[in-house]
Protein backbone atom coordinates (compact mmCIF):
# COMPACT_ATOMS: atom_id res chain seq x y z
CA UNK A 1 0.00 0.00 0.00
CA UNK A 2 1.30 3.16 -0.90
CA UNK A 3 2.24 5.65 2.15
CA UNK A 4 -0.52 8.44 2.72
CA UNK A 5 1.09 12.08 1.76
CA UNK A 6 1.49 14.03 4.83
CA UNK A 7 2.48 17.30 5.21
CA UNK A 8 5.70 16.76 6.95
CA UNK A 9 4.80 20.25 9.24
CA UNK A 10 1.49 19.50 9.89
CA UNK A 11 1.58 18.84 13.67
CA UNK A 12 -0.11 20.56 16.73
CA UNK A 13 1.02 22.73 19.07
CA UNK A 14 -0.82 20.23 21.72
CA UNK A 15 1.61 17.55 20.37
CA UNK A 16 4.89 19.74 20.11
CA UNK A 17 4.20 20.63 23.94
CA UNK A 18 4.79 17.16 24.64
CA UNK A 19 8.03 16.85 23.14
CA UNK A 20 11.08 16.68 25.87
CA UNK A 21 13.72 17.88 23.53
CA UNK A 22 15.37 20.78 23.62
CA UNK A 23 13.70 23.06 21.87
CA UNK A 24 10.47 22.34 23.80
CA UNK A 25 11.34 21.38 26.61
CA UNK A 26 13.47 24.36 27.82
CA UNK A 27 11.05 27.11 27.50
CA UNK A 28 7.96 28.07 29.60
CA UNK A 29 4.52 26.29 28.30
CA UNK A 30 3.42 29.94 27.13
CA UNK A 31 6.35 30.73 24.83
CA UNK A 32 6.90 29.78 21.26
CA UNK A 33 10.25 28.86 20.79
CA UNK A 34 11.91 29.64 17.69
CA UNK A 35 15.51 29.11 19.10
CA UNK A 36 18.10 26.07 18.70
CA UNK A 37 17.70 24.37 15.36
CA UNK A 38 15.01 21.53 15.55
CA UNK A 39 12.45 21.36 12.91
CA UNK A 40 8.86 21.17 14.15
CA UNK A 41 8.21 18.15 11.68
CA UNK A 42 6.90 14.50 12.03
CA UNK A 43 9.31 12.12 10.86
CA UNK A 44 10.03 10.82 7.84
CA UNK A 45 7.86 7.83 7.56
CA UNK A 46 10.96 5.32 6.73
CA UNK A 47 12.71 6.66 9.38
CA UNK A 48 9.73 6.15 11.67
CA UNK A 49 9.66 2.99 10.42
CA UNK A 50 13.13 1.80 10.55
CA UNK A 51 13.08 2.96 14.35
CA UNK A 52 10.10 1.41 15.17
CA UNK A 53 11.05 -2.22 13.55
CA UNK A 54 14.92 -2.08 15.71
CA UNK A 55 12.38 -1.28 19.09
CA UNK A 56 10.12 -4.07 18.23
CA UNK A 57 13.26 -6.40 18.76
CA UNK A 58 14.90 -4.17 21.77
CA UNK A 59 17.92 -3.68 18.81
CA UNK A 60 19.12 -1.01 21.72
CA UNK A 61 22.69 -2.15 21.92
CA UNK A 62 25.96 -0.30 20.73
CA UNK A 63 26.09 0.51 17.28
CA UNK A 64 28.49 -1.91 14.99
CA UNK A 65 28.48 -2.59 11.06
CA UNK A 66 27.73 1.34 9.73
CA UNK A 67 27.91 -0.10 5.77
CA UNK A 68 24.21 0.18 5.13
CA UNK A 69 23.77 3.73 6.80
CA UNK A 70 27.48 4.73 4.96
CA UNK A 71 26.55 3.26 1.73
CA UNK A 72 23.05 5.32 1.72
CA UNK A 73 24.77 8.55 2.83
CA UNK A 74 27.46 8.21 -0.53
CA UNK A 75 24.38 7.29 -2.75
CA UNK A 76 22.64 10.18 -1.85
CA UNK A 77 25.32 12.76 -2.39
CA UNK A 78 26.07 11.34 -5.77
CA UNK A 79 22.47 11.57 -6.60
CA UNK A 80 21.95 14.99 -5.43
CA UNK A 81 25.35 16.86 -5.39
CA UNK A 82 27.29 14.99 -8.47
CA UNK A 83 29.63 14.19 -5.85
CA UNK A 84 31.30 10.48 -5.64
CA UNK A 85 32.77 9.82 -2.34
CA UNK A 86 35.29 6.79 -1.97
CA UNK A 87 33.21 5.10 1.14
CA UNK A 88 36.43 3.76 2.39
CA UNK A 89 37.63 6.68 3.20
CA UNK A 90 34.88 7.69 5.48
CA UNK A 91 34.66 7.98 9.25
CA UNK A 92 31.98 7.75 11.50
CA UNK A 93 31.47 10.16 14.11
CA UNK A 94 28.59 10.51 17.06
CA UNK A 95 27.90 14.29 15.94
CA UNK A 96 29.71 17.32 13.83
CA UNK A 97 30.84 18.75 17.36
CA UNK A 98 32.83 15.36 18.24
CA UNK A 99 34.17 15.27 14.84
CA UNK A 100 35.36 18.91 14.90
CA UNK A 101 36.65 19.19 18.31
CA UNK A 102 38.40 15.45 17.52
CA UNK A 103 39.81 16.42 14.12
CA UNK A 104 40.86 20.03 15.23
CA UNK A 105 42.79 18.73 18.55
CA UNK A 106 44.49 16.50 16.46
CA UNK A 107 45.85 18.73 13.65
CA UNK A 108 46.95 21.67 16.61
CA UNK A 109 49.05 18.86 18.08
CA UNK A 110 50.56 18.29 14.69
CA UNK A 111 50.83 22.09 13.87
CA UNK A 112 52.12 23.11 17.28
CA UNK A 113 50.44 25.62 19.80
CA UNK A 114 51.62 28.34 17.95
CA UNK A 115 49.66 27.46 15.44
CA UNK A 116 46.14 27.12 16.81
CA UNK A 117 44.51 29.85 14.73
CA UNK A 118 40.96 28.71 14.00
CA UNK A 119 39.45 30.86 11.25
CA UNK A 120 35.71 31.69 11.13
CA UNK A 121 33.27 33.81 9.66
CA UNK A 122 31.01 35.41 12.15
CA UNK A 123 27.89 35.49 12.19
CA UNK A 124 28.52 32.03 12.38
CA UNK A 125 27.11 28.99 14.03
CA UNK A 126 27.52 30.07 17.70
CA UNK A 127 28.62 26.80 18.98
CA UNK A 128 32.03 27.11 16.63
CA UNK A 129 33.40 29.43 19.51
CA UNK A 130 33.07 26.83 22.13
CA UNK A 131 34.05 23.74 20.40
CA UNK A 132 37.42 25.30 19.37
CA UNK A 133 38.76 26.26 22.92
CA UNK A 134 37.45 22.87 23.79
CA UNK A 135 40.15 21.18 20.81
CA UNK A 136 42.63 23.50 22.24
CA UNK A 137 42.09 25.91 19.39
CA UNK A 138 41.79 29.73 19.11
CA UNK A 139 39.63 31.42 17.40
CA UNK A 140 40.45 33.99 14.78
CA UNK A 141 37.29 35.85 13.00
CA UNK A 142 36.84 37.36 9.97
CA UNK A 143 33.37 37.98 9.71
CA UNK A 144 31.64 37.88 6.28
CA UNK A 145 30.99 40.91 4.30
CA UNK A 146 27.33 42.39 3.96
CA UNK A 147 25.70 39.85 6.32
CA UNK A 148 22.64 41.34 5.98
CA UNK A 149 22.69 40.64 2.36
CA UNK A 150 23.07 37.23 3.35
CA UNK A 151 27.13 37.44 3.49
CA UNK A 152 30.23 36.95 1.05
CA UNK A 153 33.70 36.04 2.15
CA UNK A 154 36.30 38.70 3.11
CA UNK A 155 38.98 37.03 1.01
CA UNK A 156 41.40 39.94 2.04
CA UNK A 157 40.90 39.21 5.57
CA UNK A 158 41.20 35.71 5.61
CA UNK A 159 44.19 36.28 3.75
CA UNK A 160 45.97 38.70 6.16
CA UNK A 161 44.43 35.50 8.76
CA UNK A 162 46.54 33.02 7.25
CA UNK A 163 49.48 34.97 6.35
CA UNK A 164 49.24 36.03 10.49
CA UNK A 165 49.47 31.90 11.02
CA UNK A 166 46.21 30.52 11.04
CA UNK A 167 46.46 26.75 9.32
CA UNK A 168 42.55 25.80 9.76
CA UNK A 169 39.20 27.30 8.70
CA UNK A 170 36.06 26.00 9.67
CA UNK A 171 33.15 26.56 7.36
CA UNK A 172 29.58 26.28 7.77
CA UNK A 173 28.39 26.00 3.81
CA UNK A 174 25.55 26.70 3.74
CA UNK A 175 25.60 28.99 5.91
CA UNK A 176 24.77 28.99 9.57
CA UNK A 177 22.73 31.80 10.72
CA UNK A 178 22.41 33.82 6.95
CA UNK A 179 21.07 31.07 5.15
CA UNK A 180 23.46 31.76 2.49
CA UNK A 181 24.62 29.34 -0.24
CA UNK A 182 28.23 29.83 -1.70
CA UNK A 183 28.49 30.00 -5.26
CA UNK A 184 30.92 27.64 -6.73
CA UNK A 185 33.29 30.54 -7.64
CA UNK A 186 32.77 32.13 -4.22
CA UNK A 187 34.19 28.49 -3.02
CA UNK A 188 36.90 28.20 -5.67
CA UNK A 189 38.82 31.36 -5.06
CA UNK A 190 38.50 30.41 -1.09
CA UNK A 191 39.73 27.10 -1.70
CA UNK A 192 42.98 28.29 -4.15
CA UNK A 193 43.83 30.70 -1.31
CA UNK A 194 43.57 28.05 1.36
CA UNK A 195 45.55 26.12 -0.79
CA UNK A 196 48.45 28.39 -1.42
CA UNK A 197 48.47 29.88 2.19
CA UNK A 198 48.60 25.66 3.12
CA UNK A 199 45.24 25.94 5.17
CA UNK A 200 43.17 23.28 6.06
CA UNK A 201 39.15 23.92 5.00
CA UNK A 202 36.77 22.21 6.89
CA UNK A 203 33.56 22.29 5.58
CA UNK A 204 30.90 21.67 7.46
CA UNK A 205 27.70 20.77 4.99
CA UNK A 206 25.09 19.82 7.81
CA UNK A 207 22.49 22.12 6.30
CA UNK A 208 23.43 21.26 2.87
CA UNK A 209 20.76 18.82 2.14
CA UNK A 210 17.98 21.52 2.80
CA UNK A 211 19.02 23.89 0.23
CA UNK A 212 15.80 25.25 -1.33
CA UNK A 213 14.71 23.98 -4.61
CA UNK A 214 16.07 25.98 -7.88
CA UNK A 215 19.17 26.98 -6.01
CA UNK A 216 22.34 24.77 -6.83
CA UNK A 217 24.84 23.40 -3.61
CA UNK A 218 28.09 22.94 -4.53
CA UNK A 219 29.65 20.17 -2.16
CA UNK A 220 33.26 21.62 -0.94
CA UNK A 221 34.72 18.49 -2.49
CA UNK A 222 33.65 19.25 -5.87
CA UNK A 223 34.86 22.90 -6.42
CA UNK A 224 38.41 22.50 -7.70
CA UNK A 225 41.38 20.17 -6.87
CA UNK A 226 42.41 22.80 -4.52
CA UNK A 227 39.36 22.45 -2.08
CA UNK A 228 39.70 18.21 -2.58
CA UNK A 229 43.08 18.45 -1.35
CA UNK A 230 42.94 20.82 1.49
CA UNK A 231 39.41 19.89 2.55
CA UNK A 232 37.70 17.83 5.22
CA UNK A 233 34.10 17.29 5.03
CA UNK A 234 31.53 16.86 8.02
CA UNK A 235 28.01 15.82 7.15
CA UNK A 236 25.36 14.52 8.97
CA UNK A 237 21.84 13.98 8.76
CA UNK A 238 20.89 14.86 11.95
CA UNK A 239 19.19 18.99 10.76
CA UNK A 240 17.84 17.86 7.40
CA UNK A 241 15.79 14.88 8.76
CA UNK A 242 15.60 16.53 12.43
CA UNK A 243 17.78 13.78 14.03
CA UNK A 244 19.78 15.38 16.10
CA UNK A 245 18.97 13.30 19.70
CA UNK A 246 20.16 10.19 17.60
CA UNK A 247 24.07 10.74 17.06
CA UNK A 248 25.46 10.26 13.62
CA UNK A 249 27.88 12.25 12.02
CA UNK A 250 30.16 11.47 8.30
CA UNK A 251 33.59 12.91 7.55
CA UNK A 252 35.35 12.28 4.63
CA UNK A 253 39.18 13.89 3.40
CA UNK A 254 41.60 12.97 0.90
CA UNK A 255 44.09 14.11 3.38
CA UNK A 256 46.08 11.58 5.60
CA UNK A 257 47.07 12.35 9.49
CA UNK A 258 43.52 14.04 10.18
CA UNK A 259 42.64 11.41 13.07
CA UNK A 260 44.31 10.59 16.04
CA UNK A 261 44.82 6.43 15.33
CA UNK A 262 42.04 4.70 16.76
CA UNK A 263 39.50 6.23 14.83
CA UNK A 264 39.56 3.40 11.81
CA UNK A 265 37.27 3.34 9.76
CA UNK A 266 35.63 0.41 11.29
CA UNK A 267 35.48 2.52 14.34
CA UNK A 268 31.84 3.23 15.13
CA UNK A 269 31.25 3.16 18.77
CA UNK A 270 30.91 6.53 19.32
CA UNK A 271 28.00 6.47 17.02
CA UNK A 272 24.44 5.85 18.05
CA UNK A 273 22.46 2.93 16.88
CA UNK A 274 19.51 4.67 16.62
CA UNK A 275 21.48 7.82 14.35
CA UNK A 276 23.18 5.01 11.98
CA UNK A 277 19.35 3.39 11.65
CA UNK A 278 17.75 6.66 11.31
CA UNK A 279 20.66 7.84 8.87
CA UNK A 280 20.60 5.25 6.72
CA UNK A 281 16.51 5.44 6.47
CA UNK A 282 16.32 9.40 5.57
CA UNK A 283 19.44 9.06 3.36
CA UNK A 284 18.09 6.35 1.41
CA UNK A 285 14.45 6.50 1.41
CA UNK A 286 13.55 9.60 2.74
CA UNK A 287 14.09 11.94 -0.38
CA UNK A 288 10.23 12.66 -1.09
CA UNK A 289 10.00 14.00 2.42
CA UNK A 290 13.32 16.01 2.32
CA UNK A 291 11.81 17.55 -0.87
CA UNK A 292 8.48 18.25 0.69
CA UNK A 293 10.68 19.81 3.75
CA UNK A 294 13.11 22.07 1.34
CA UNK A 295 9.83 23.38 -0.56
CA UNK A 296 7.80 24.17 2.49
CA UNK A 297 10.71 25.68 4.03
CA UNK A 298 11.42 27.81 0.86
CA UNK A 299 7.96 28.49 1.16
CA UNK A 300 8.22 29.98 4.80
CA UNK A 301 11.00 31.89 3.70
CA UNK A 302 9.36 34.19 1.66
CA UNK A 303 6.18 34.04 3.50
CA UNK A 304 8.16 35.69 6.21
CA UNK A 305 9.75 37.88 3.96
CA UNK A 306 5.75 38.69 3.05
CA UNK A 307 4.73 39.04 6.52
CA UNK A 308 7.99 41.42 7.59
CA UNK A 309 6.83 43.48 4.94
CA UNK A 310 3.31 44.16 6.23
CA UNK A 311 3.84 44.40 10.02
CA UNK A 312 7.52 45.11 10.64
CA UNK A 313 9.21 46.90 7.18
CA UNK A 314 11.90 48.21 9.65
CA UNK A 315 13.30 44.66 9.99
CA UNK A 316 16.26 43.60 8.15
CA UNK A 317 16.13 40.16 6.74
CA UNK A 318 17.81 38.68 3.33
CA UNK A 319 16.06 35.68 2.71
CA UNK A 320 17.83 32.21 3.26
CA UNK A 321 18.52 30.11 0.41
CA UNK A 322 18.99 26.88 2.79
CA UNK A 323 17.90 25.33 5.32
CA UNK A 324 15.04 27.29 8.56
CA UNK A 325 17.01 29.88 10.23
CA UNK A 326 15.95 33.34 9.06
CA UNK A 327 19.27 36.30 10.46
CA UNK A 328 17.32 39.17 11.02
CA UNK A 329 18.10 42.62 12.23
CA UNK A 330 16.15 44.24 14.71
CA UNK A 331 17.84 47.14 15.67
CA UNK A 332 15.36 49.56 14.38
CA UNK A 333 12.48 48.14 16.22
CA UNK A 334 13.85 49.77 19.60
CA UNK A 335 13.46 47.00 21.63
CA UNK A 336 15.97 47.71 24.38
CA UNK A 337 19.40 46.50 25.01
CA UNK A 338 18.46 42.90 24.98
CA UNK A 339 15.77 42.66 22.51
CA UNK A 340 15.84 38.77 22.92
CA UNK A 341 14.53 38.84 26.48
CA UNK A 342 12.14 41.76 25.60
CA UNK A 343 10.92 39.47 23.00
CA UNK A 344 10.69 36.64 25.50
CA UNK A 345 9.04 39.00 28.91
CA UNK A 346 6.96 40.81 26.61
CA UNK A 347 6.16 38.36 23.45
CA UNK A 348 6.37 34.45 24.94
CA UNK A 349 8.72 34.09 21.70
CA UNK A 350 12.02 32.61 22.30
CA UNK A 351 14.95 33.77 19.36
CA UNK A 352 18.50 33.44 19.49
CA UNK A 353 20.28 36.26 20.61
CA UNK A 354 22.79 38.28 17.99
CA UNK A 355 26.07 38.27 20.29
CA UNK A 356 26.01 34.16 20.33
CA UNK A 357 27.31 34.46 16.65
CA UNK A 358 29.47 36.78 17.11
CA UNK A 359 27.33 39.80 15.68
CA UNK A 360 25.79 42.43 18.05
CA UNK A 361 22.50 42.43 19.89
CA UNK A 362 21.04 44.28 16.60
CA UNK A 363 20.38 40.44 15.61
CA UNK A 364 18.29 37.89 16.20
CA UNK A 365 18.25 34.40 14.50
CA UNK A 366 14.79 33.18 13.71
CA UNK A 367 14.18 29.37 13.50
CA UNK A 368 11.40 29.33 11.05
CA UNK A 369 11.09 24.79 10.39
CA UNK A 370 8.19 24.72 11.22
CA UNK A 371 4.41 25.47 9.99
CA UNK A 372 3.31 28.48 8.51
CA UNK A 373 0.66 29.47 10.58
CA UNK A 374 3.78 29.50 13.54
CA UNK A 375 5.66 31.94 11.42
CA UNK A 376 2.27 34.09 11.22
CA UNK A 377 2.26 33.65 14.91
CA UNK A 378 5.65 34.47 15.22
CA UNK A 379 5.43 37.92 13.64
CA UNK A 380 2.62 38.75 14.90
CA UNK A 381 4.05 38.72 18.67
CA UNK A 382 7.22 40.80 17.47
CA UNK A 383 4.08 43.09 15.70
CA UNK A 384 2.66 42.97 19.03
CA UNK A 385 5.61 43.91 21.32
CA UNK A 386 6.67 46.25 19.44
CA UNK A 387 3.03 48.13 19.26
CA UNK A 388 2.66 48.18 23.02
CA UNK A 389 6.21 49.71 23.34
CA UNK A 390 5.06 52.59 21.16
C1 LIG B 1 26.53 24.53 11.05
C2 LIG B 1 26.20 23.51 12.10
N1 LIG B 1 27.09 22.55 12.41
C3 LIG B 1 26.83 21.62 13.33
C4 LIG B 1 25.65 21.63 14.05
C5 LIG B 1 25.43 20.62 15.13
O1 LIG B 1 25.74 19.37 14.70
P1 LIG B 1 25.79 18.15 15.72
O2 LIG B 1 24.51 18.14 16.48
O3 LIG B 1 25.96 16.99 14.80
O4 LIG B 1 26.98 18.37 16.59
C6 LIG B 1 24.70 22.60 13.77
C7 LIG B 1 23.45 22.62 14.53
O5 LIG B 1 22.66 23.49 14.44
C8 LIG B 1 24.97 23.55 12.78
O6 LIG B 1 24.09 24.50 12.48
Amino acid sequence: MPTPHHDPFDISLAELRRRSSAKWSLVEPDVLPAWVAEMDVRLAPAVAKALHAAIDISDSGYAGDASAALSAMVDFHRDRFGWSMDGSRVRVFSDVHVAAVIIVRHLIEQLGPENNGVIITPPVYNSFYTWMPEAGARVVEVPLIEPERGGRFDLAGFEAAMVAGAKILLLSSPHNPTGRVFTRDELAELAALAHRHGVIVIADEIHAPLTFPNTEFVPWMTVSPEAREVGIWVGSASKSWNLAGFKAAFVYTERENVYPADRTPENTWGAGLFGLISAEAAYRDSRDWLDDVRAGLAKNATLLGRLLGEHLPEVGYHPPEASYLAWLNVAALDLGPNPTQTLLDEGRIFVSPGPIFGASTDWIRLNIGTSPTHVREYVARIAAVVANRR
